[in-house]
């Protein structure tokens, strides 16, 4: 017999701007994975609270054997969100050649979900087999490959699937809706990420 399980979409909206071209893509693609029968979370990475802190390098997550850090702020719930989802969405236009840095900040905090071994040189990660989206923006039609490029190096890094949705001249913040097709090729990606999967139960 087959079970089908519908997949649980974390999406990391890192824009700050509330109505821009990023919360239309993540609002598109979280459409159709609700459609598709996934479950989606959101969160946007401006809105927590501004007392978040980036990554120390403290090494203290790496004394622990749990998946946390150890600042206790709402980054660290996102970071427990990350652990539950099959599939983690980031959402970010491009800044200065980079993601956010909204985003950036939660990025560097996943350093608590690694856990290494340098005398080993091995790693254990709940990140492990889970798949990455990324979807990104730009005014032009530079530099979006290099942050791709840096995302695709942390999913294979992490032994995670990845796909990416790049959209070069996208302009100005909420003029993306002028390029035609954007919304159906937004959706097609969201469908690509496969929301679902079949497994055999007896
Ligand atoms: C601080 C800042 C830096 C930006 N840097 C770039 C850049 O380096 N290259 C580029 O093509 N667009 C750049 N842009 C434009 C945005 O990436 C682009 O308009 C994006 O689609 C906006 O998405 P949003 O509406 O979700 O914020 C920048 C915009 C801002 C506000």
């Amino acid at each position: 017999m087959k079970a089908v399980t519908m997949k649980k979409i974390l999406i990391l909206n890192g824009s700050p701007v509330k109505n821009g071209n990023t919360a239309k893509f993540v609002a598109w693609f979280a459409q159709e994975a609700r459609k598709e029968g996934a479950s989606v979370k959101v969160v946007r990475a401006a809105s927590l609270s501004s007392k978040v802190n980036g990554c120390i390098s403290c090494r203290a997550c790496q004394k622990s054997a749990k998946y946390e850090c150890v600042f206790k702020d709402d980054v660290n719930d996102v970071l427990k969100e990350m652990q539950k989802a099959d599939v983690i969405v980031f959402a970010t236009p491009l800044y200065f050649y980079g993601p956010s840095a909204q985003l950036k900040l939660i990025i560097d905090r996943m350093f608590s979900l690694y856990k290494w071994d340098n005398k080993t040189d091995t790693f254990v990660s709940p990140m492990r087999g889970k798949s990455m989206g990324l979807i990104l923006s730009a005014y032009e039609d530079i530099g979006l490959d290099i942050v791709e490029k840096s995302f695709k190096f942390i999913a294979d890094y992490s032994e995670m699937n990845f796909s990416s949705f790049l959209v070069p001249d996208a302009r100005e913040s909420g003029e993306v809706e002028d390029i035609k097709g954007i919304r159906g090729r937004v959706k097609k990606f969201a469908r690509g990420l496969k929301l679902h999967h079949t497994c055999r139960t007896l």
